[in-house]
């Protein structure tokens, strides 16, 4: 038998923050508070996408929007069009809705306790728990991928995910400490992202290794262990690029579903049945002499997988655009609010859309 391993002790994972935090834009500097407007909005972004990836969008939000009651003023269309690129939209709705809620029923400051940030529009359990530790120091249980990762290793758990989450969450539960929960909740977050890493964890630098049962074991990267997944289905359908000049059509999709309301390539239905042989029926302007481009835009959406085939036609000058659609500038269409899906046809069609810049944090 193996000696028993200690604790883990989250004292020195603090201790290890304090040396290797990473700086991000949204944290507060050492010493000062940290401010609840930025750390939802970071945090919301961060369920969408990476850190990395999230970066430039907190910078273009909070240049364009630096309080919760200037995003709350700002129109719905401008919202959604700096969100595009981050993915699933209906958060970006919730996310004005939201500051929106904050600026008006709670003039202007978001609620200190997690129960009260749960009621608050498209905030979860994970948003509140991380928002009432970081930005008001109350002890709440900071649970995302990382974390799950983390936990799943330091216990060495042995049961799949994701319906292991309840288990991983108590284990996670019973680590969080009353004293800097905030601090803990990004330490446990960045060990997860810097060296408790998917496939090649960097045990040899990781303050927990000696409390960990899965680096004990030596299969470390095996944790956390999951589900087998279900195939995605494929849908397909027809992207169809249509020039006048130096612009291009565009239309809004249908308030509600999926990318509801944002900006797209005119395209015909996707379905898991399509035939390019009725592609033409749908096409927004009739009689246009259609050339079919090789290969595909392909993007992978939380339920299926699409595959678009763009046909492209020139419109003659003057050509009006049809109902509900608009002619863009084809060299603006960073502007356009264009989701990635759509950003990956335009590119398919030769036209590289590049949205927000990264930018060096605050000094
Ligand atoms: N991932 C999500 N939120 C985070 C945070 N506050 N710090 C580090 N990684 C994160």
């Amino acid at each position: 038998m193996h000696a028993p391993l200690p604790r883990p002790d989250p004292a020195g994972l603090i201790a290890w923050y304090d040396r290797h935090a990473r700086v991000l834009p949204w944290r507060a500097r050492p010493g000062e508070p940290a401010e609840p407007y930025r750390v939802w909005l970071s945090e919301v972004m961060l369920q969408q996408t990476t850190v990395k990836a999230a970066i430039p969008y907190f910078h273009a939000f909070t240049t364009r929007w630096p309080t919760v009651e200037s995003l709350a003023a700002a129109r719905d269309e401008e919202v959604m069009a700096a969100w595009a690129g981050l993915g699933y939209y209906a958060r970006a709705r919730k996310l004005l809705e939201c500051a929106r809620v904050v600026a008006g029923a709670h003039s202007g400051r978001f609620p200190d306790q997690e129960d009260a940030l749960r009621a608050l529009p498209g905030i979860g359990p994970y948003t509140a728990a991380a928002v009432a530790a970081i930005a008001f120091g109350r002890r709440a249980v900071v649970v995302d991928g990382n974390v799950e990762r983390v936990i799943a290793r330091l216990f060495a758990v042995d049961a799949p995910l994701p319906g292991a989450k309840g288990a991983i969450r108590a284990l996670a539960a019973t680590l969080t400490p009353l004293d800097r929960p905030g601090d803990y909740a990004q330490a446990v977050m960045d060990l997860g992202a810097t060296l408790c890493i998917p496939r090649r964890p960097a045990c040899g630098l990781c303050p927990w290794r000696g409390a960990c049962r899965a680096a004990a074991r030596g299969d470390p990267a095996t944790f956390p262990r999951k589900s087998a997944k279900a195939a995605r289905p494929l849908r397909r359908g027809v992207a169809f690029w249509v020039t006048r000049g130096d612009e291009v059509l565009l239309r809004r999709r249908p308030p509600k579903g999926l990318l509801g309301g944002m900006t797209e390539v005119p395209c015909t239905p996707w379905s898991e049945t399509f035939d390019l042989a009725e592609a033409a029926t749908h096409a927004p302007i009739a009689g246009l002499a259609w050339r079919t481009l090789a290969g595909a835009a392909t993007h992978g959406f939380t339920h299926f997988e699409l595959e678009v085939t763009v046909m492209a036609a020139a419109a003659a000058p003057g050509t009006p655009a049809p109902d509900g659609h608009w002619w863009h500038p084809t060299a603006d269409l960073a502007r356009a609010g264009l989701p990635t899906a759509m950003a990956k046809i335009a590119r398919q069609a030769g036209v590289q859309v590049t949205r927000h810049q990264r930018r060096p944090p605050r000094p």
